[in-house]
């Protein structure tokens, strides 16, 4: 299958080189991670892993926090349904980045986005999944003080003015050619974009301030910014960097993205341990041989195993995790004994996320942002 990434379909086996070639994004170098490193004194796992792989004008933004100037985070999540693990793996490099950095995190909710895209979306449903999709964001940790929700429906006071003057500077044809769209997409989703675009310069309209703004994001949302960078700059503002990330792959194999639309593919925030253990159990792509003397003898495929590739998320410890790369690749250890490891790690995880989780009701308050 051919690669296609874009926010709406992620699907093929992913040659991230080229998508750095056709998105015009540059390659997070070794140097690029010192400069990291020396502001923040060590480097996330998902840097040193190349999770995090690629960049926009990241320089720009560390020479000014340097200066003292600091940047803030923003990001988001469209509601529609349940967030998996994919989805976290952005939002927990932020909550690193938010701590090591001290910054502000803008988390936009553009609760109409997926019901303009979805055929079959309800609004009633959306709403549903904000408040849940809320409690996940929360339970990771974000601090209360220095994190602010945008909602696009219950913000629409302070964001309808900017996504206005955003849309006036977007043509048509440009969305077409950006989004593949034709006649018959709905007037909604060829605005759309003008309302992703609004974090972008928001904070500093509200506080008359002149900070740069770094996004961390899957890669597939990166046109999006291709279109906004052109026009914030247009309207006065700086340009916001960008952080991209590669997709977590599905249980199922490492084609394509996890997605909560096909629950074989994806663990859920909400899964229960029997459920983690039976899906990775069942459903992830194994990288083994068909006998175990076979598998012995010449040992497994780690780039292809899901237990190992998901380990790089789970597993923080460099050595332990060599150890369990070397130990497959040589046969010495078994499919069903890294799965082992994996779902002992998620569930650990999880255990901690679902604790958190229960207490996030009580802190929405505190994330909305008070107009
Ligand atoms: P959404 O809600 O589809 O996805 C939210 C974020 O999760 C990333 N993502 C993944 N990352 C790694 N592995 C995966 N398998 C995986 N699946 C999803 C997405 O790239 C995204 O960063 N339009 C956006 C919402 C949005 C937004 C933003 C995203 C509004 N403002 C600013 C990023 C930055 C959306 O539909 O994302």
């Amino acid at each position: 299958m051919p690669q296609k990434v874009n926010p709406y379909e992620v699907e093929g086996k992913i040659d991230y080189d080229k998508l750095i070639a056709e998105f015009g994004v540059k390659k997070i170098t070794p140097e690029v991670l010192k400069e990291i490193q020396n502001l923040t004194g060590e480097l996330h796992p998902y840097l040193r892993r190349g999770i995090f792989f690629a960049y926009r004008d990241l320089k720009k933004v560390l020479d000014e926090y340097k200066k003292g100037n600091k940047f803030f985070l923003y990001t988001g999540r469209a509601p529609s349904g349940p967030i998996h693990l994919g989805h976290i793996s952005v939002w927990r490099f932020m909550k690193w980045l938010q701590d090591r950095f001290d910054v502000e995190v803008w988390f936009q909710f553009p609760d109409e986005e997926k019901f303009l895209f979805k055929q079959n979306s309800k609004w009633e449903e959306i709403q549903k999944w904000l408040y849940e999709n809320m409690l996940d964001v929360i339970a990771l940790g974000f601090d209360p003080k220095k994190t602010h929700f945008l909602i696009d429906t219950k913000h629409a006071g302070i964001m309808y003015p900017e996504a206005v003057k955003v849309a006036k500077k977007i043509t048509f044809s440009t969305i077409k050619a950006a989004f593949g769209f034709n006649d018959s997409n709905n007037i909604g989703s060829i605005f759309y974009t003008a309302m992703q675009t609004v974090p972008v310069f928001l904070p500093n309209v509200l506080r008359n301030e002149k900070r740069p703004c770094l996004i961390p994001l899957g890669i597939d949302q990166d046109v999006h910014f291709r279109i906004s960078r052109d026009v914030v700059e247009k309207l006065g503002y700086e340009k916001p960097a960008i952080i991209h990330s590669k997709f977590m792959p599905p249980l199922t194999g490492i084609s394509g993205k996890m997605s909560s639309s096909n629950p074989d593919s994806a663990i859920l925030m909400t899964d229960s341990p029997h459920e983690v253990k039976r899906k990775i159990n069942k459903y992830a792509f194994s990288g083994g041989r068909d006998t175990v003397e076979e598998h012995r003898k010449y040992g497994g495929n780690v780039e292809v195993d899901i237990a190992c590739q998901w380990l790089k998320y789970f597993e923080f410890d460099d050595k332990k995790l060599e150890k369990v790369y070397k130990d497959y690749g040589e046969g010495k250890l078994l499919s069903g004994e890294v799965k082992k490891i994996l779902i002992d790690k998620i569930n650990e995880f999880l255990a901690e996320h679902q604790k958190k989780r229960k207490a996030a009701p009580k802190l929405i308050d505190k994330f909305i942002y008070k107009v």
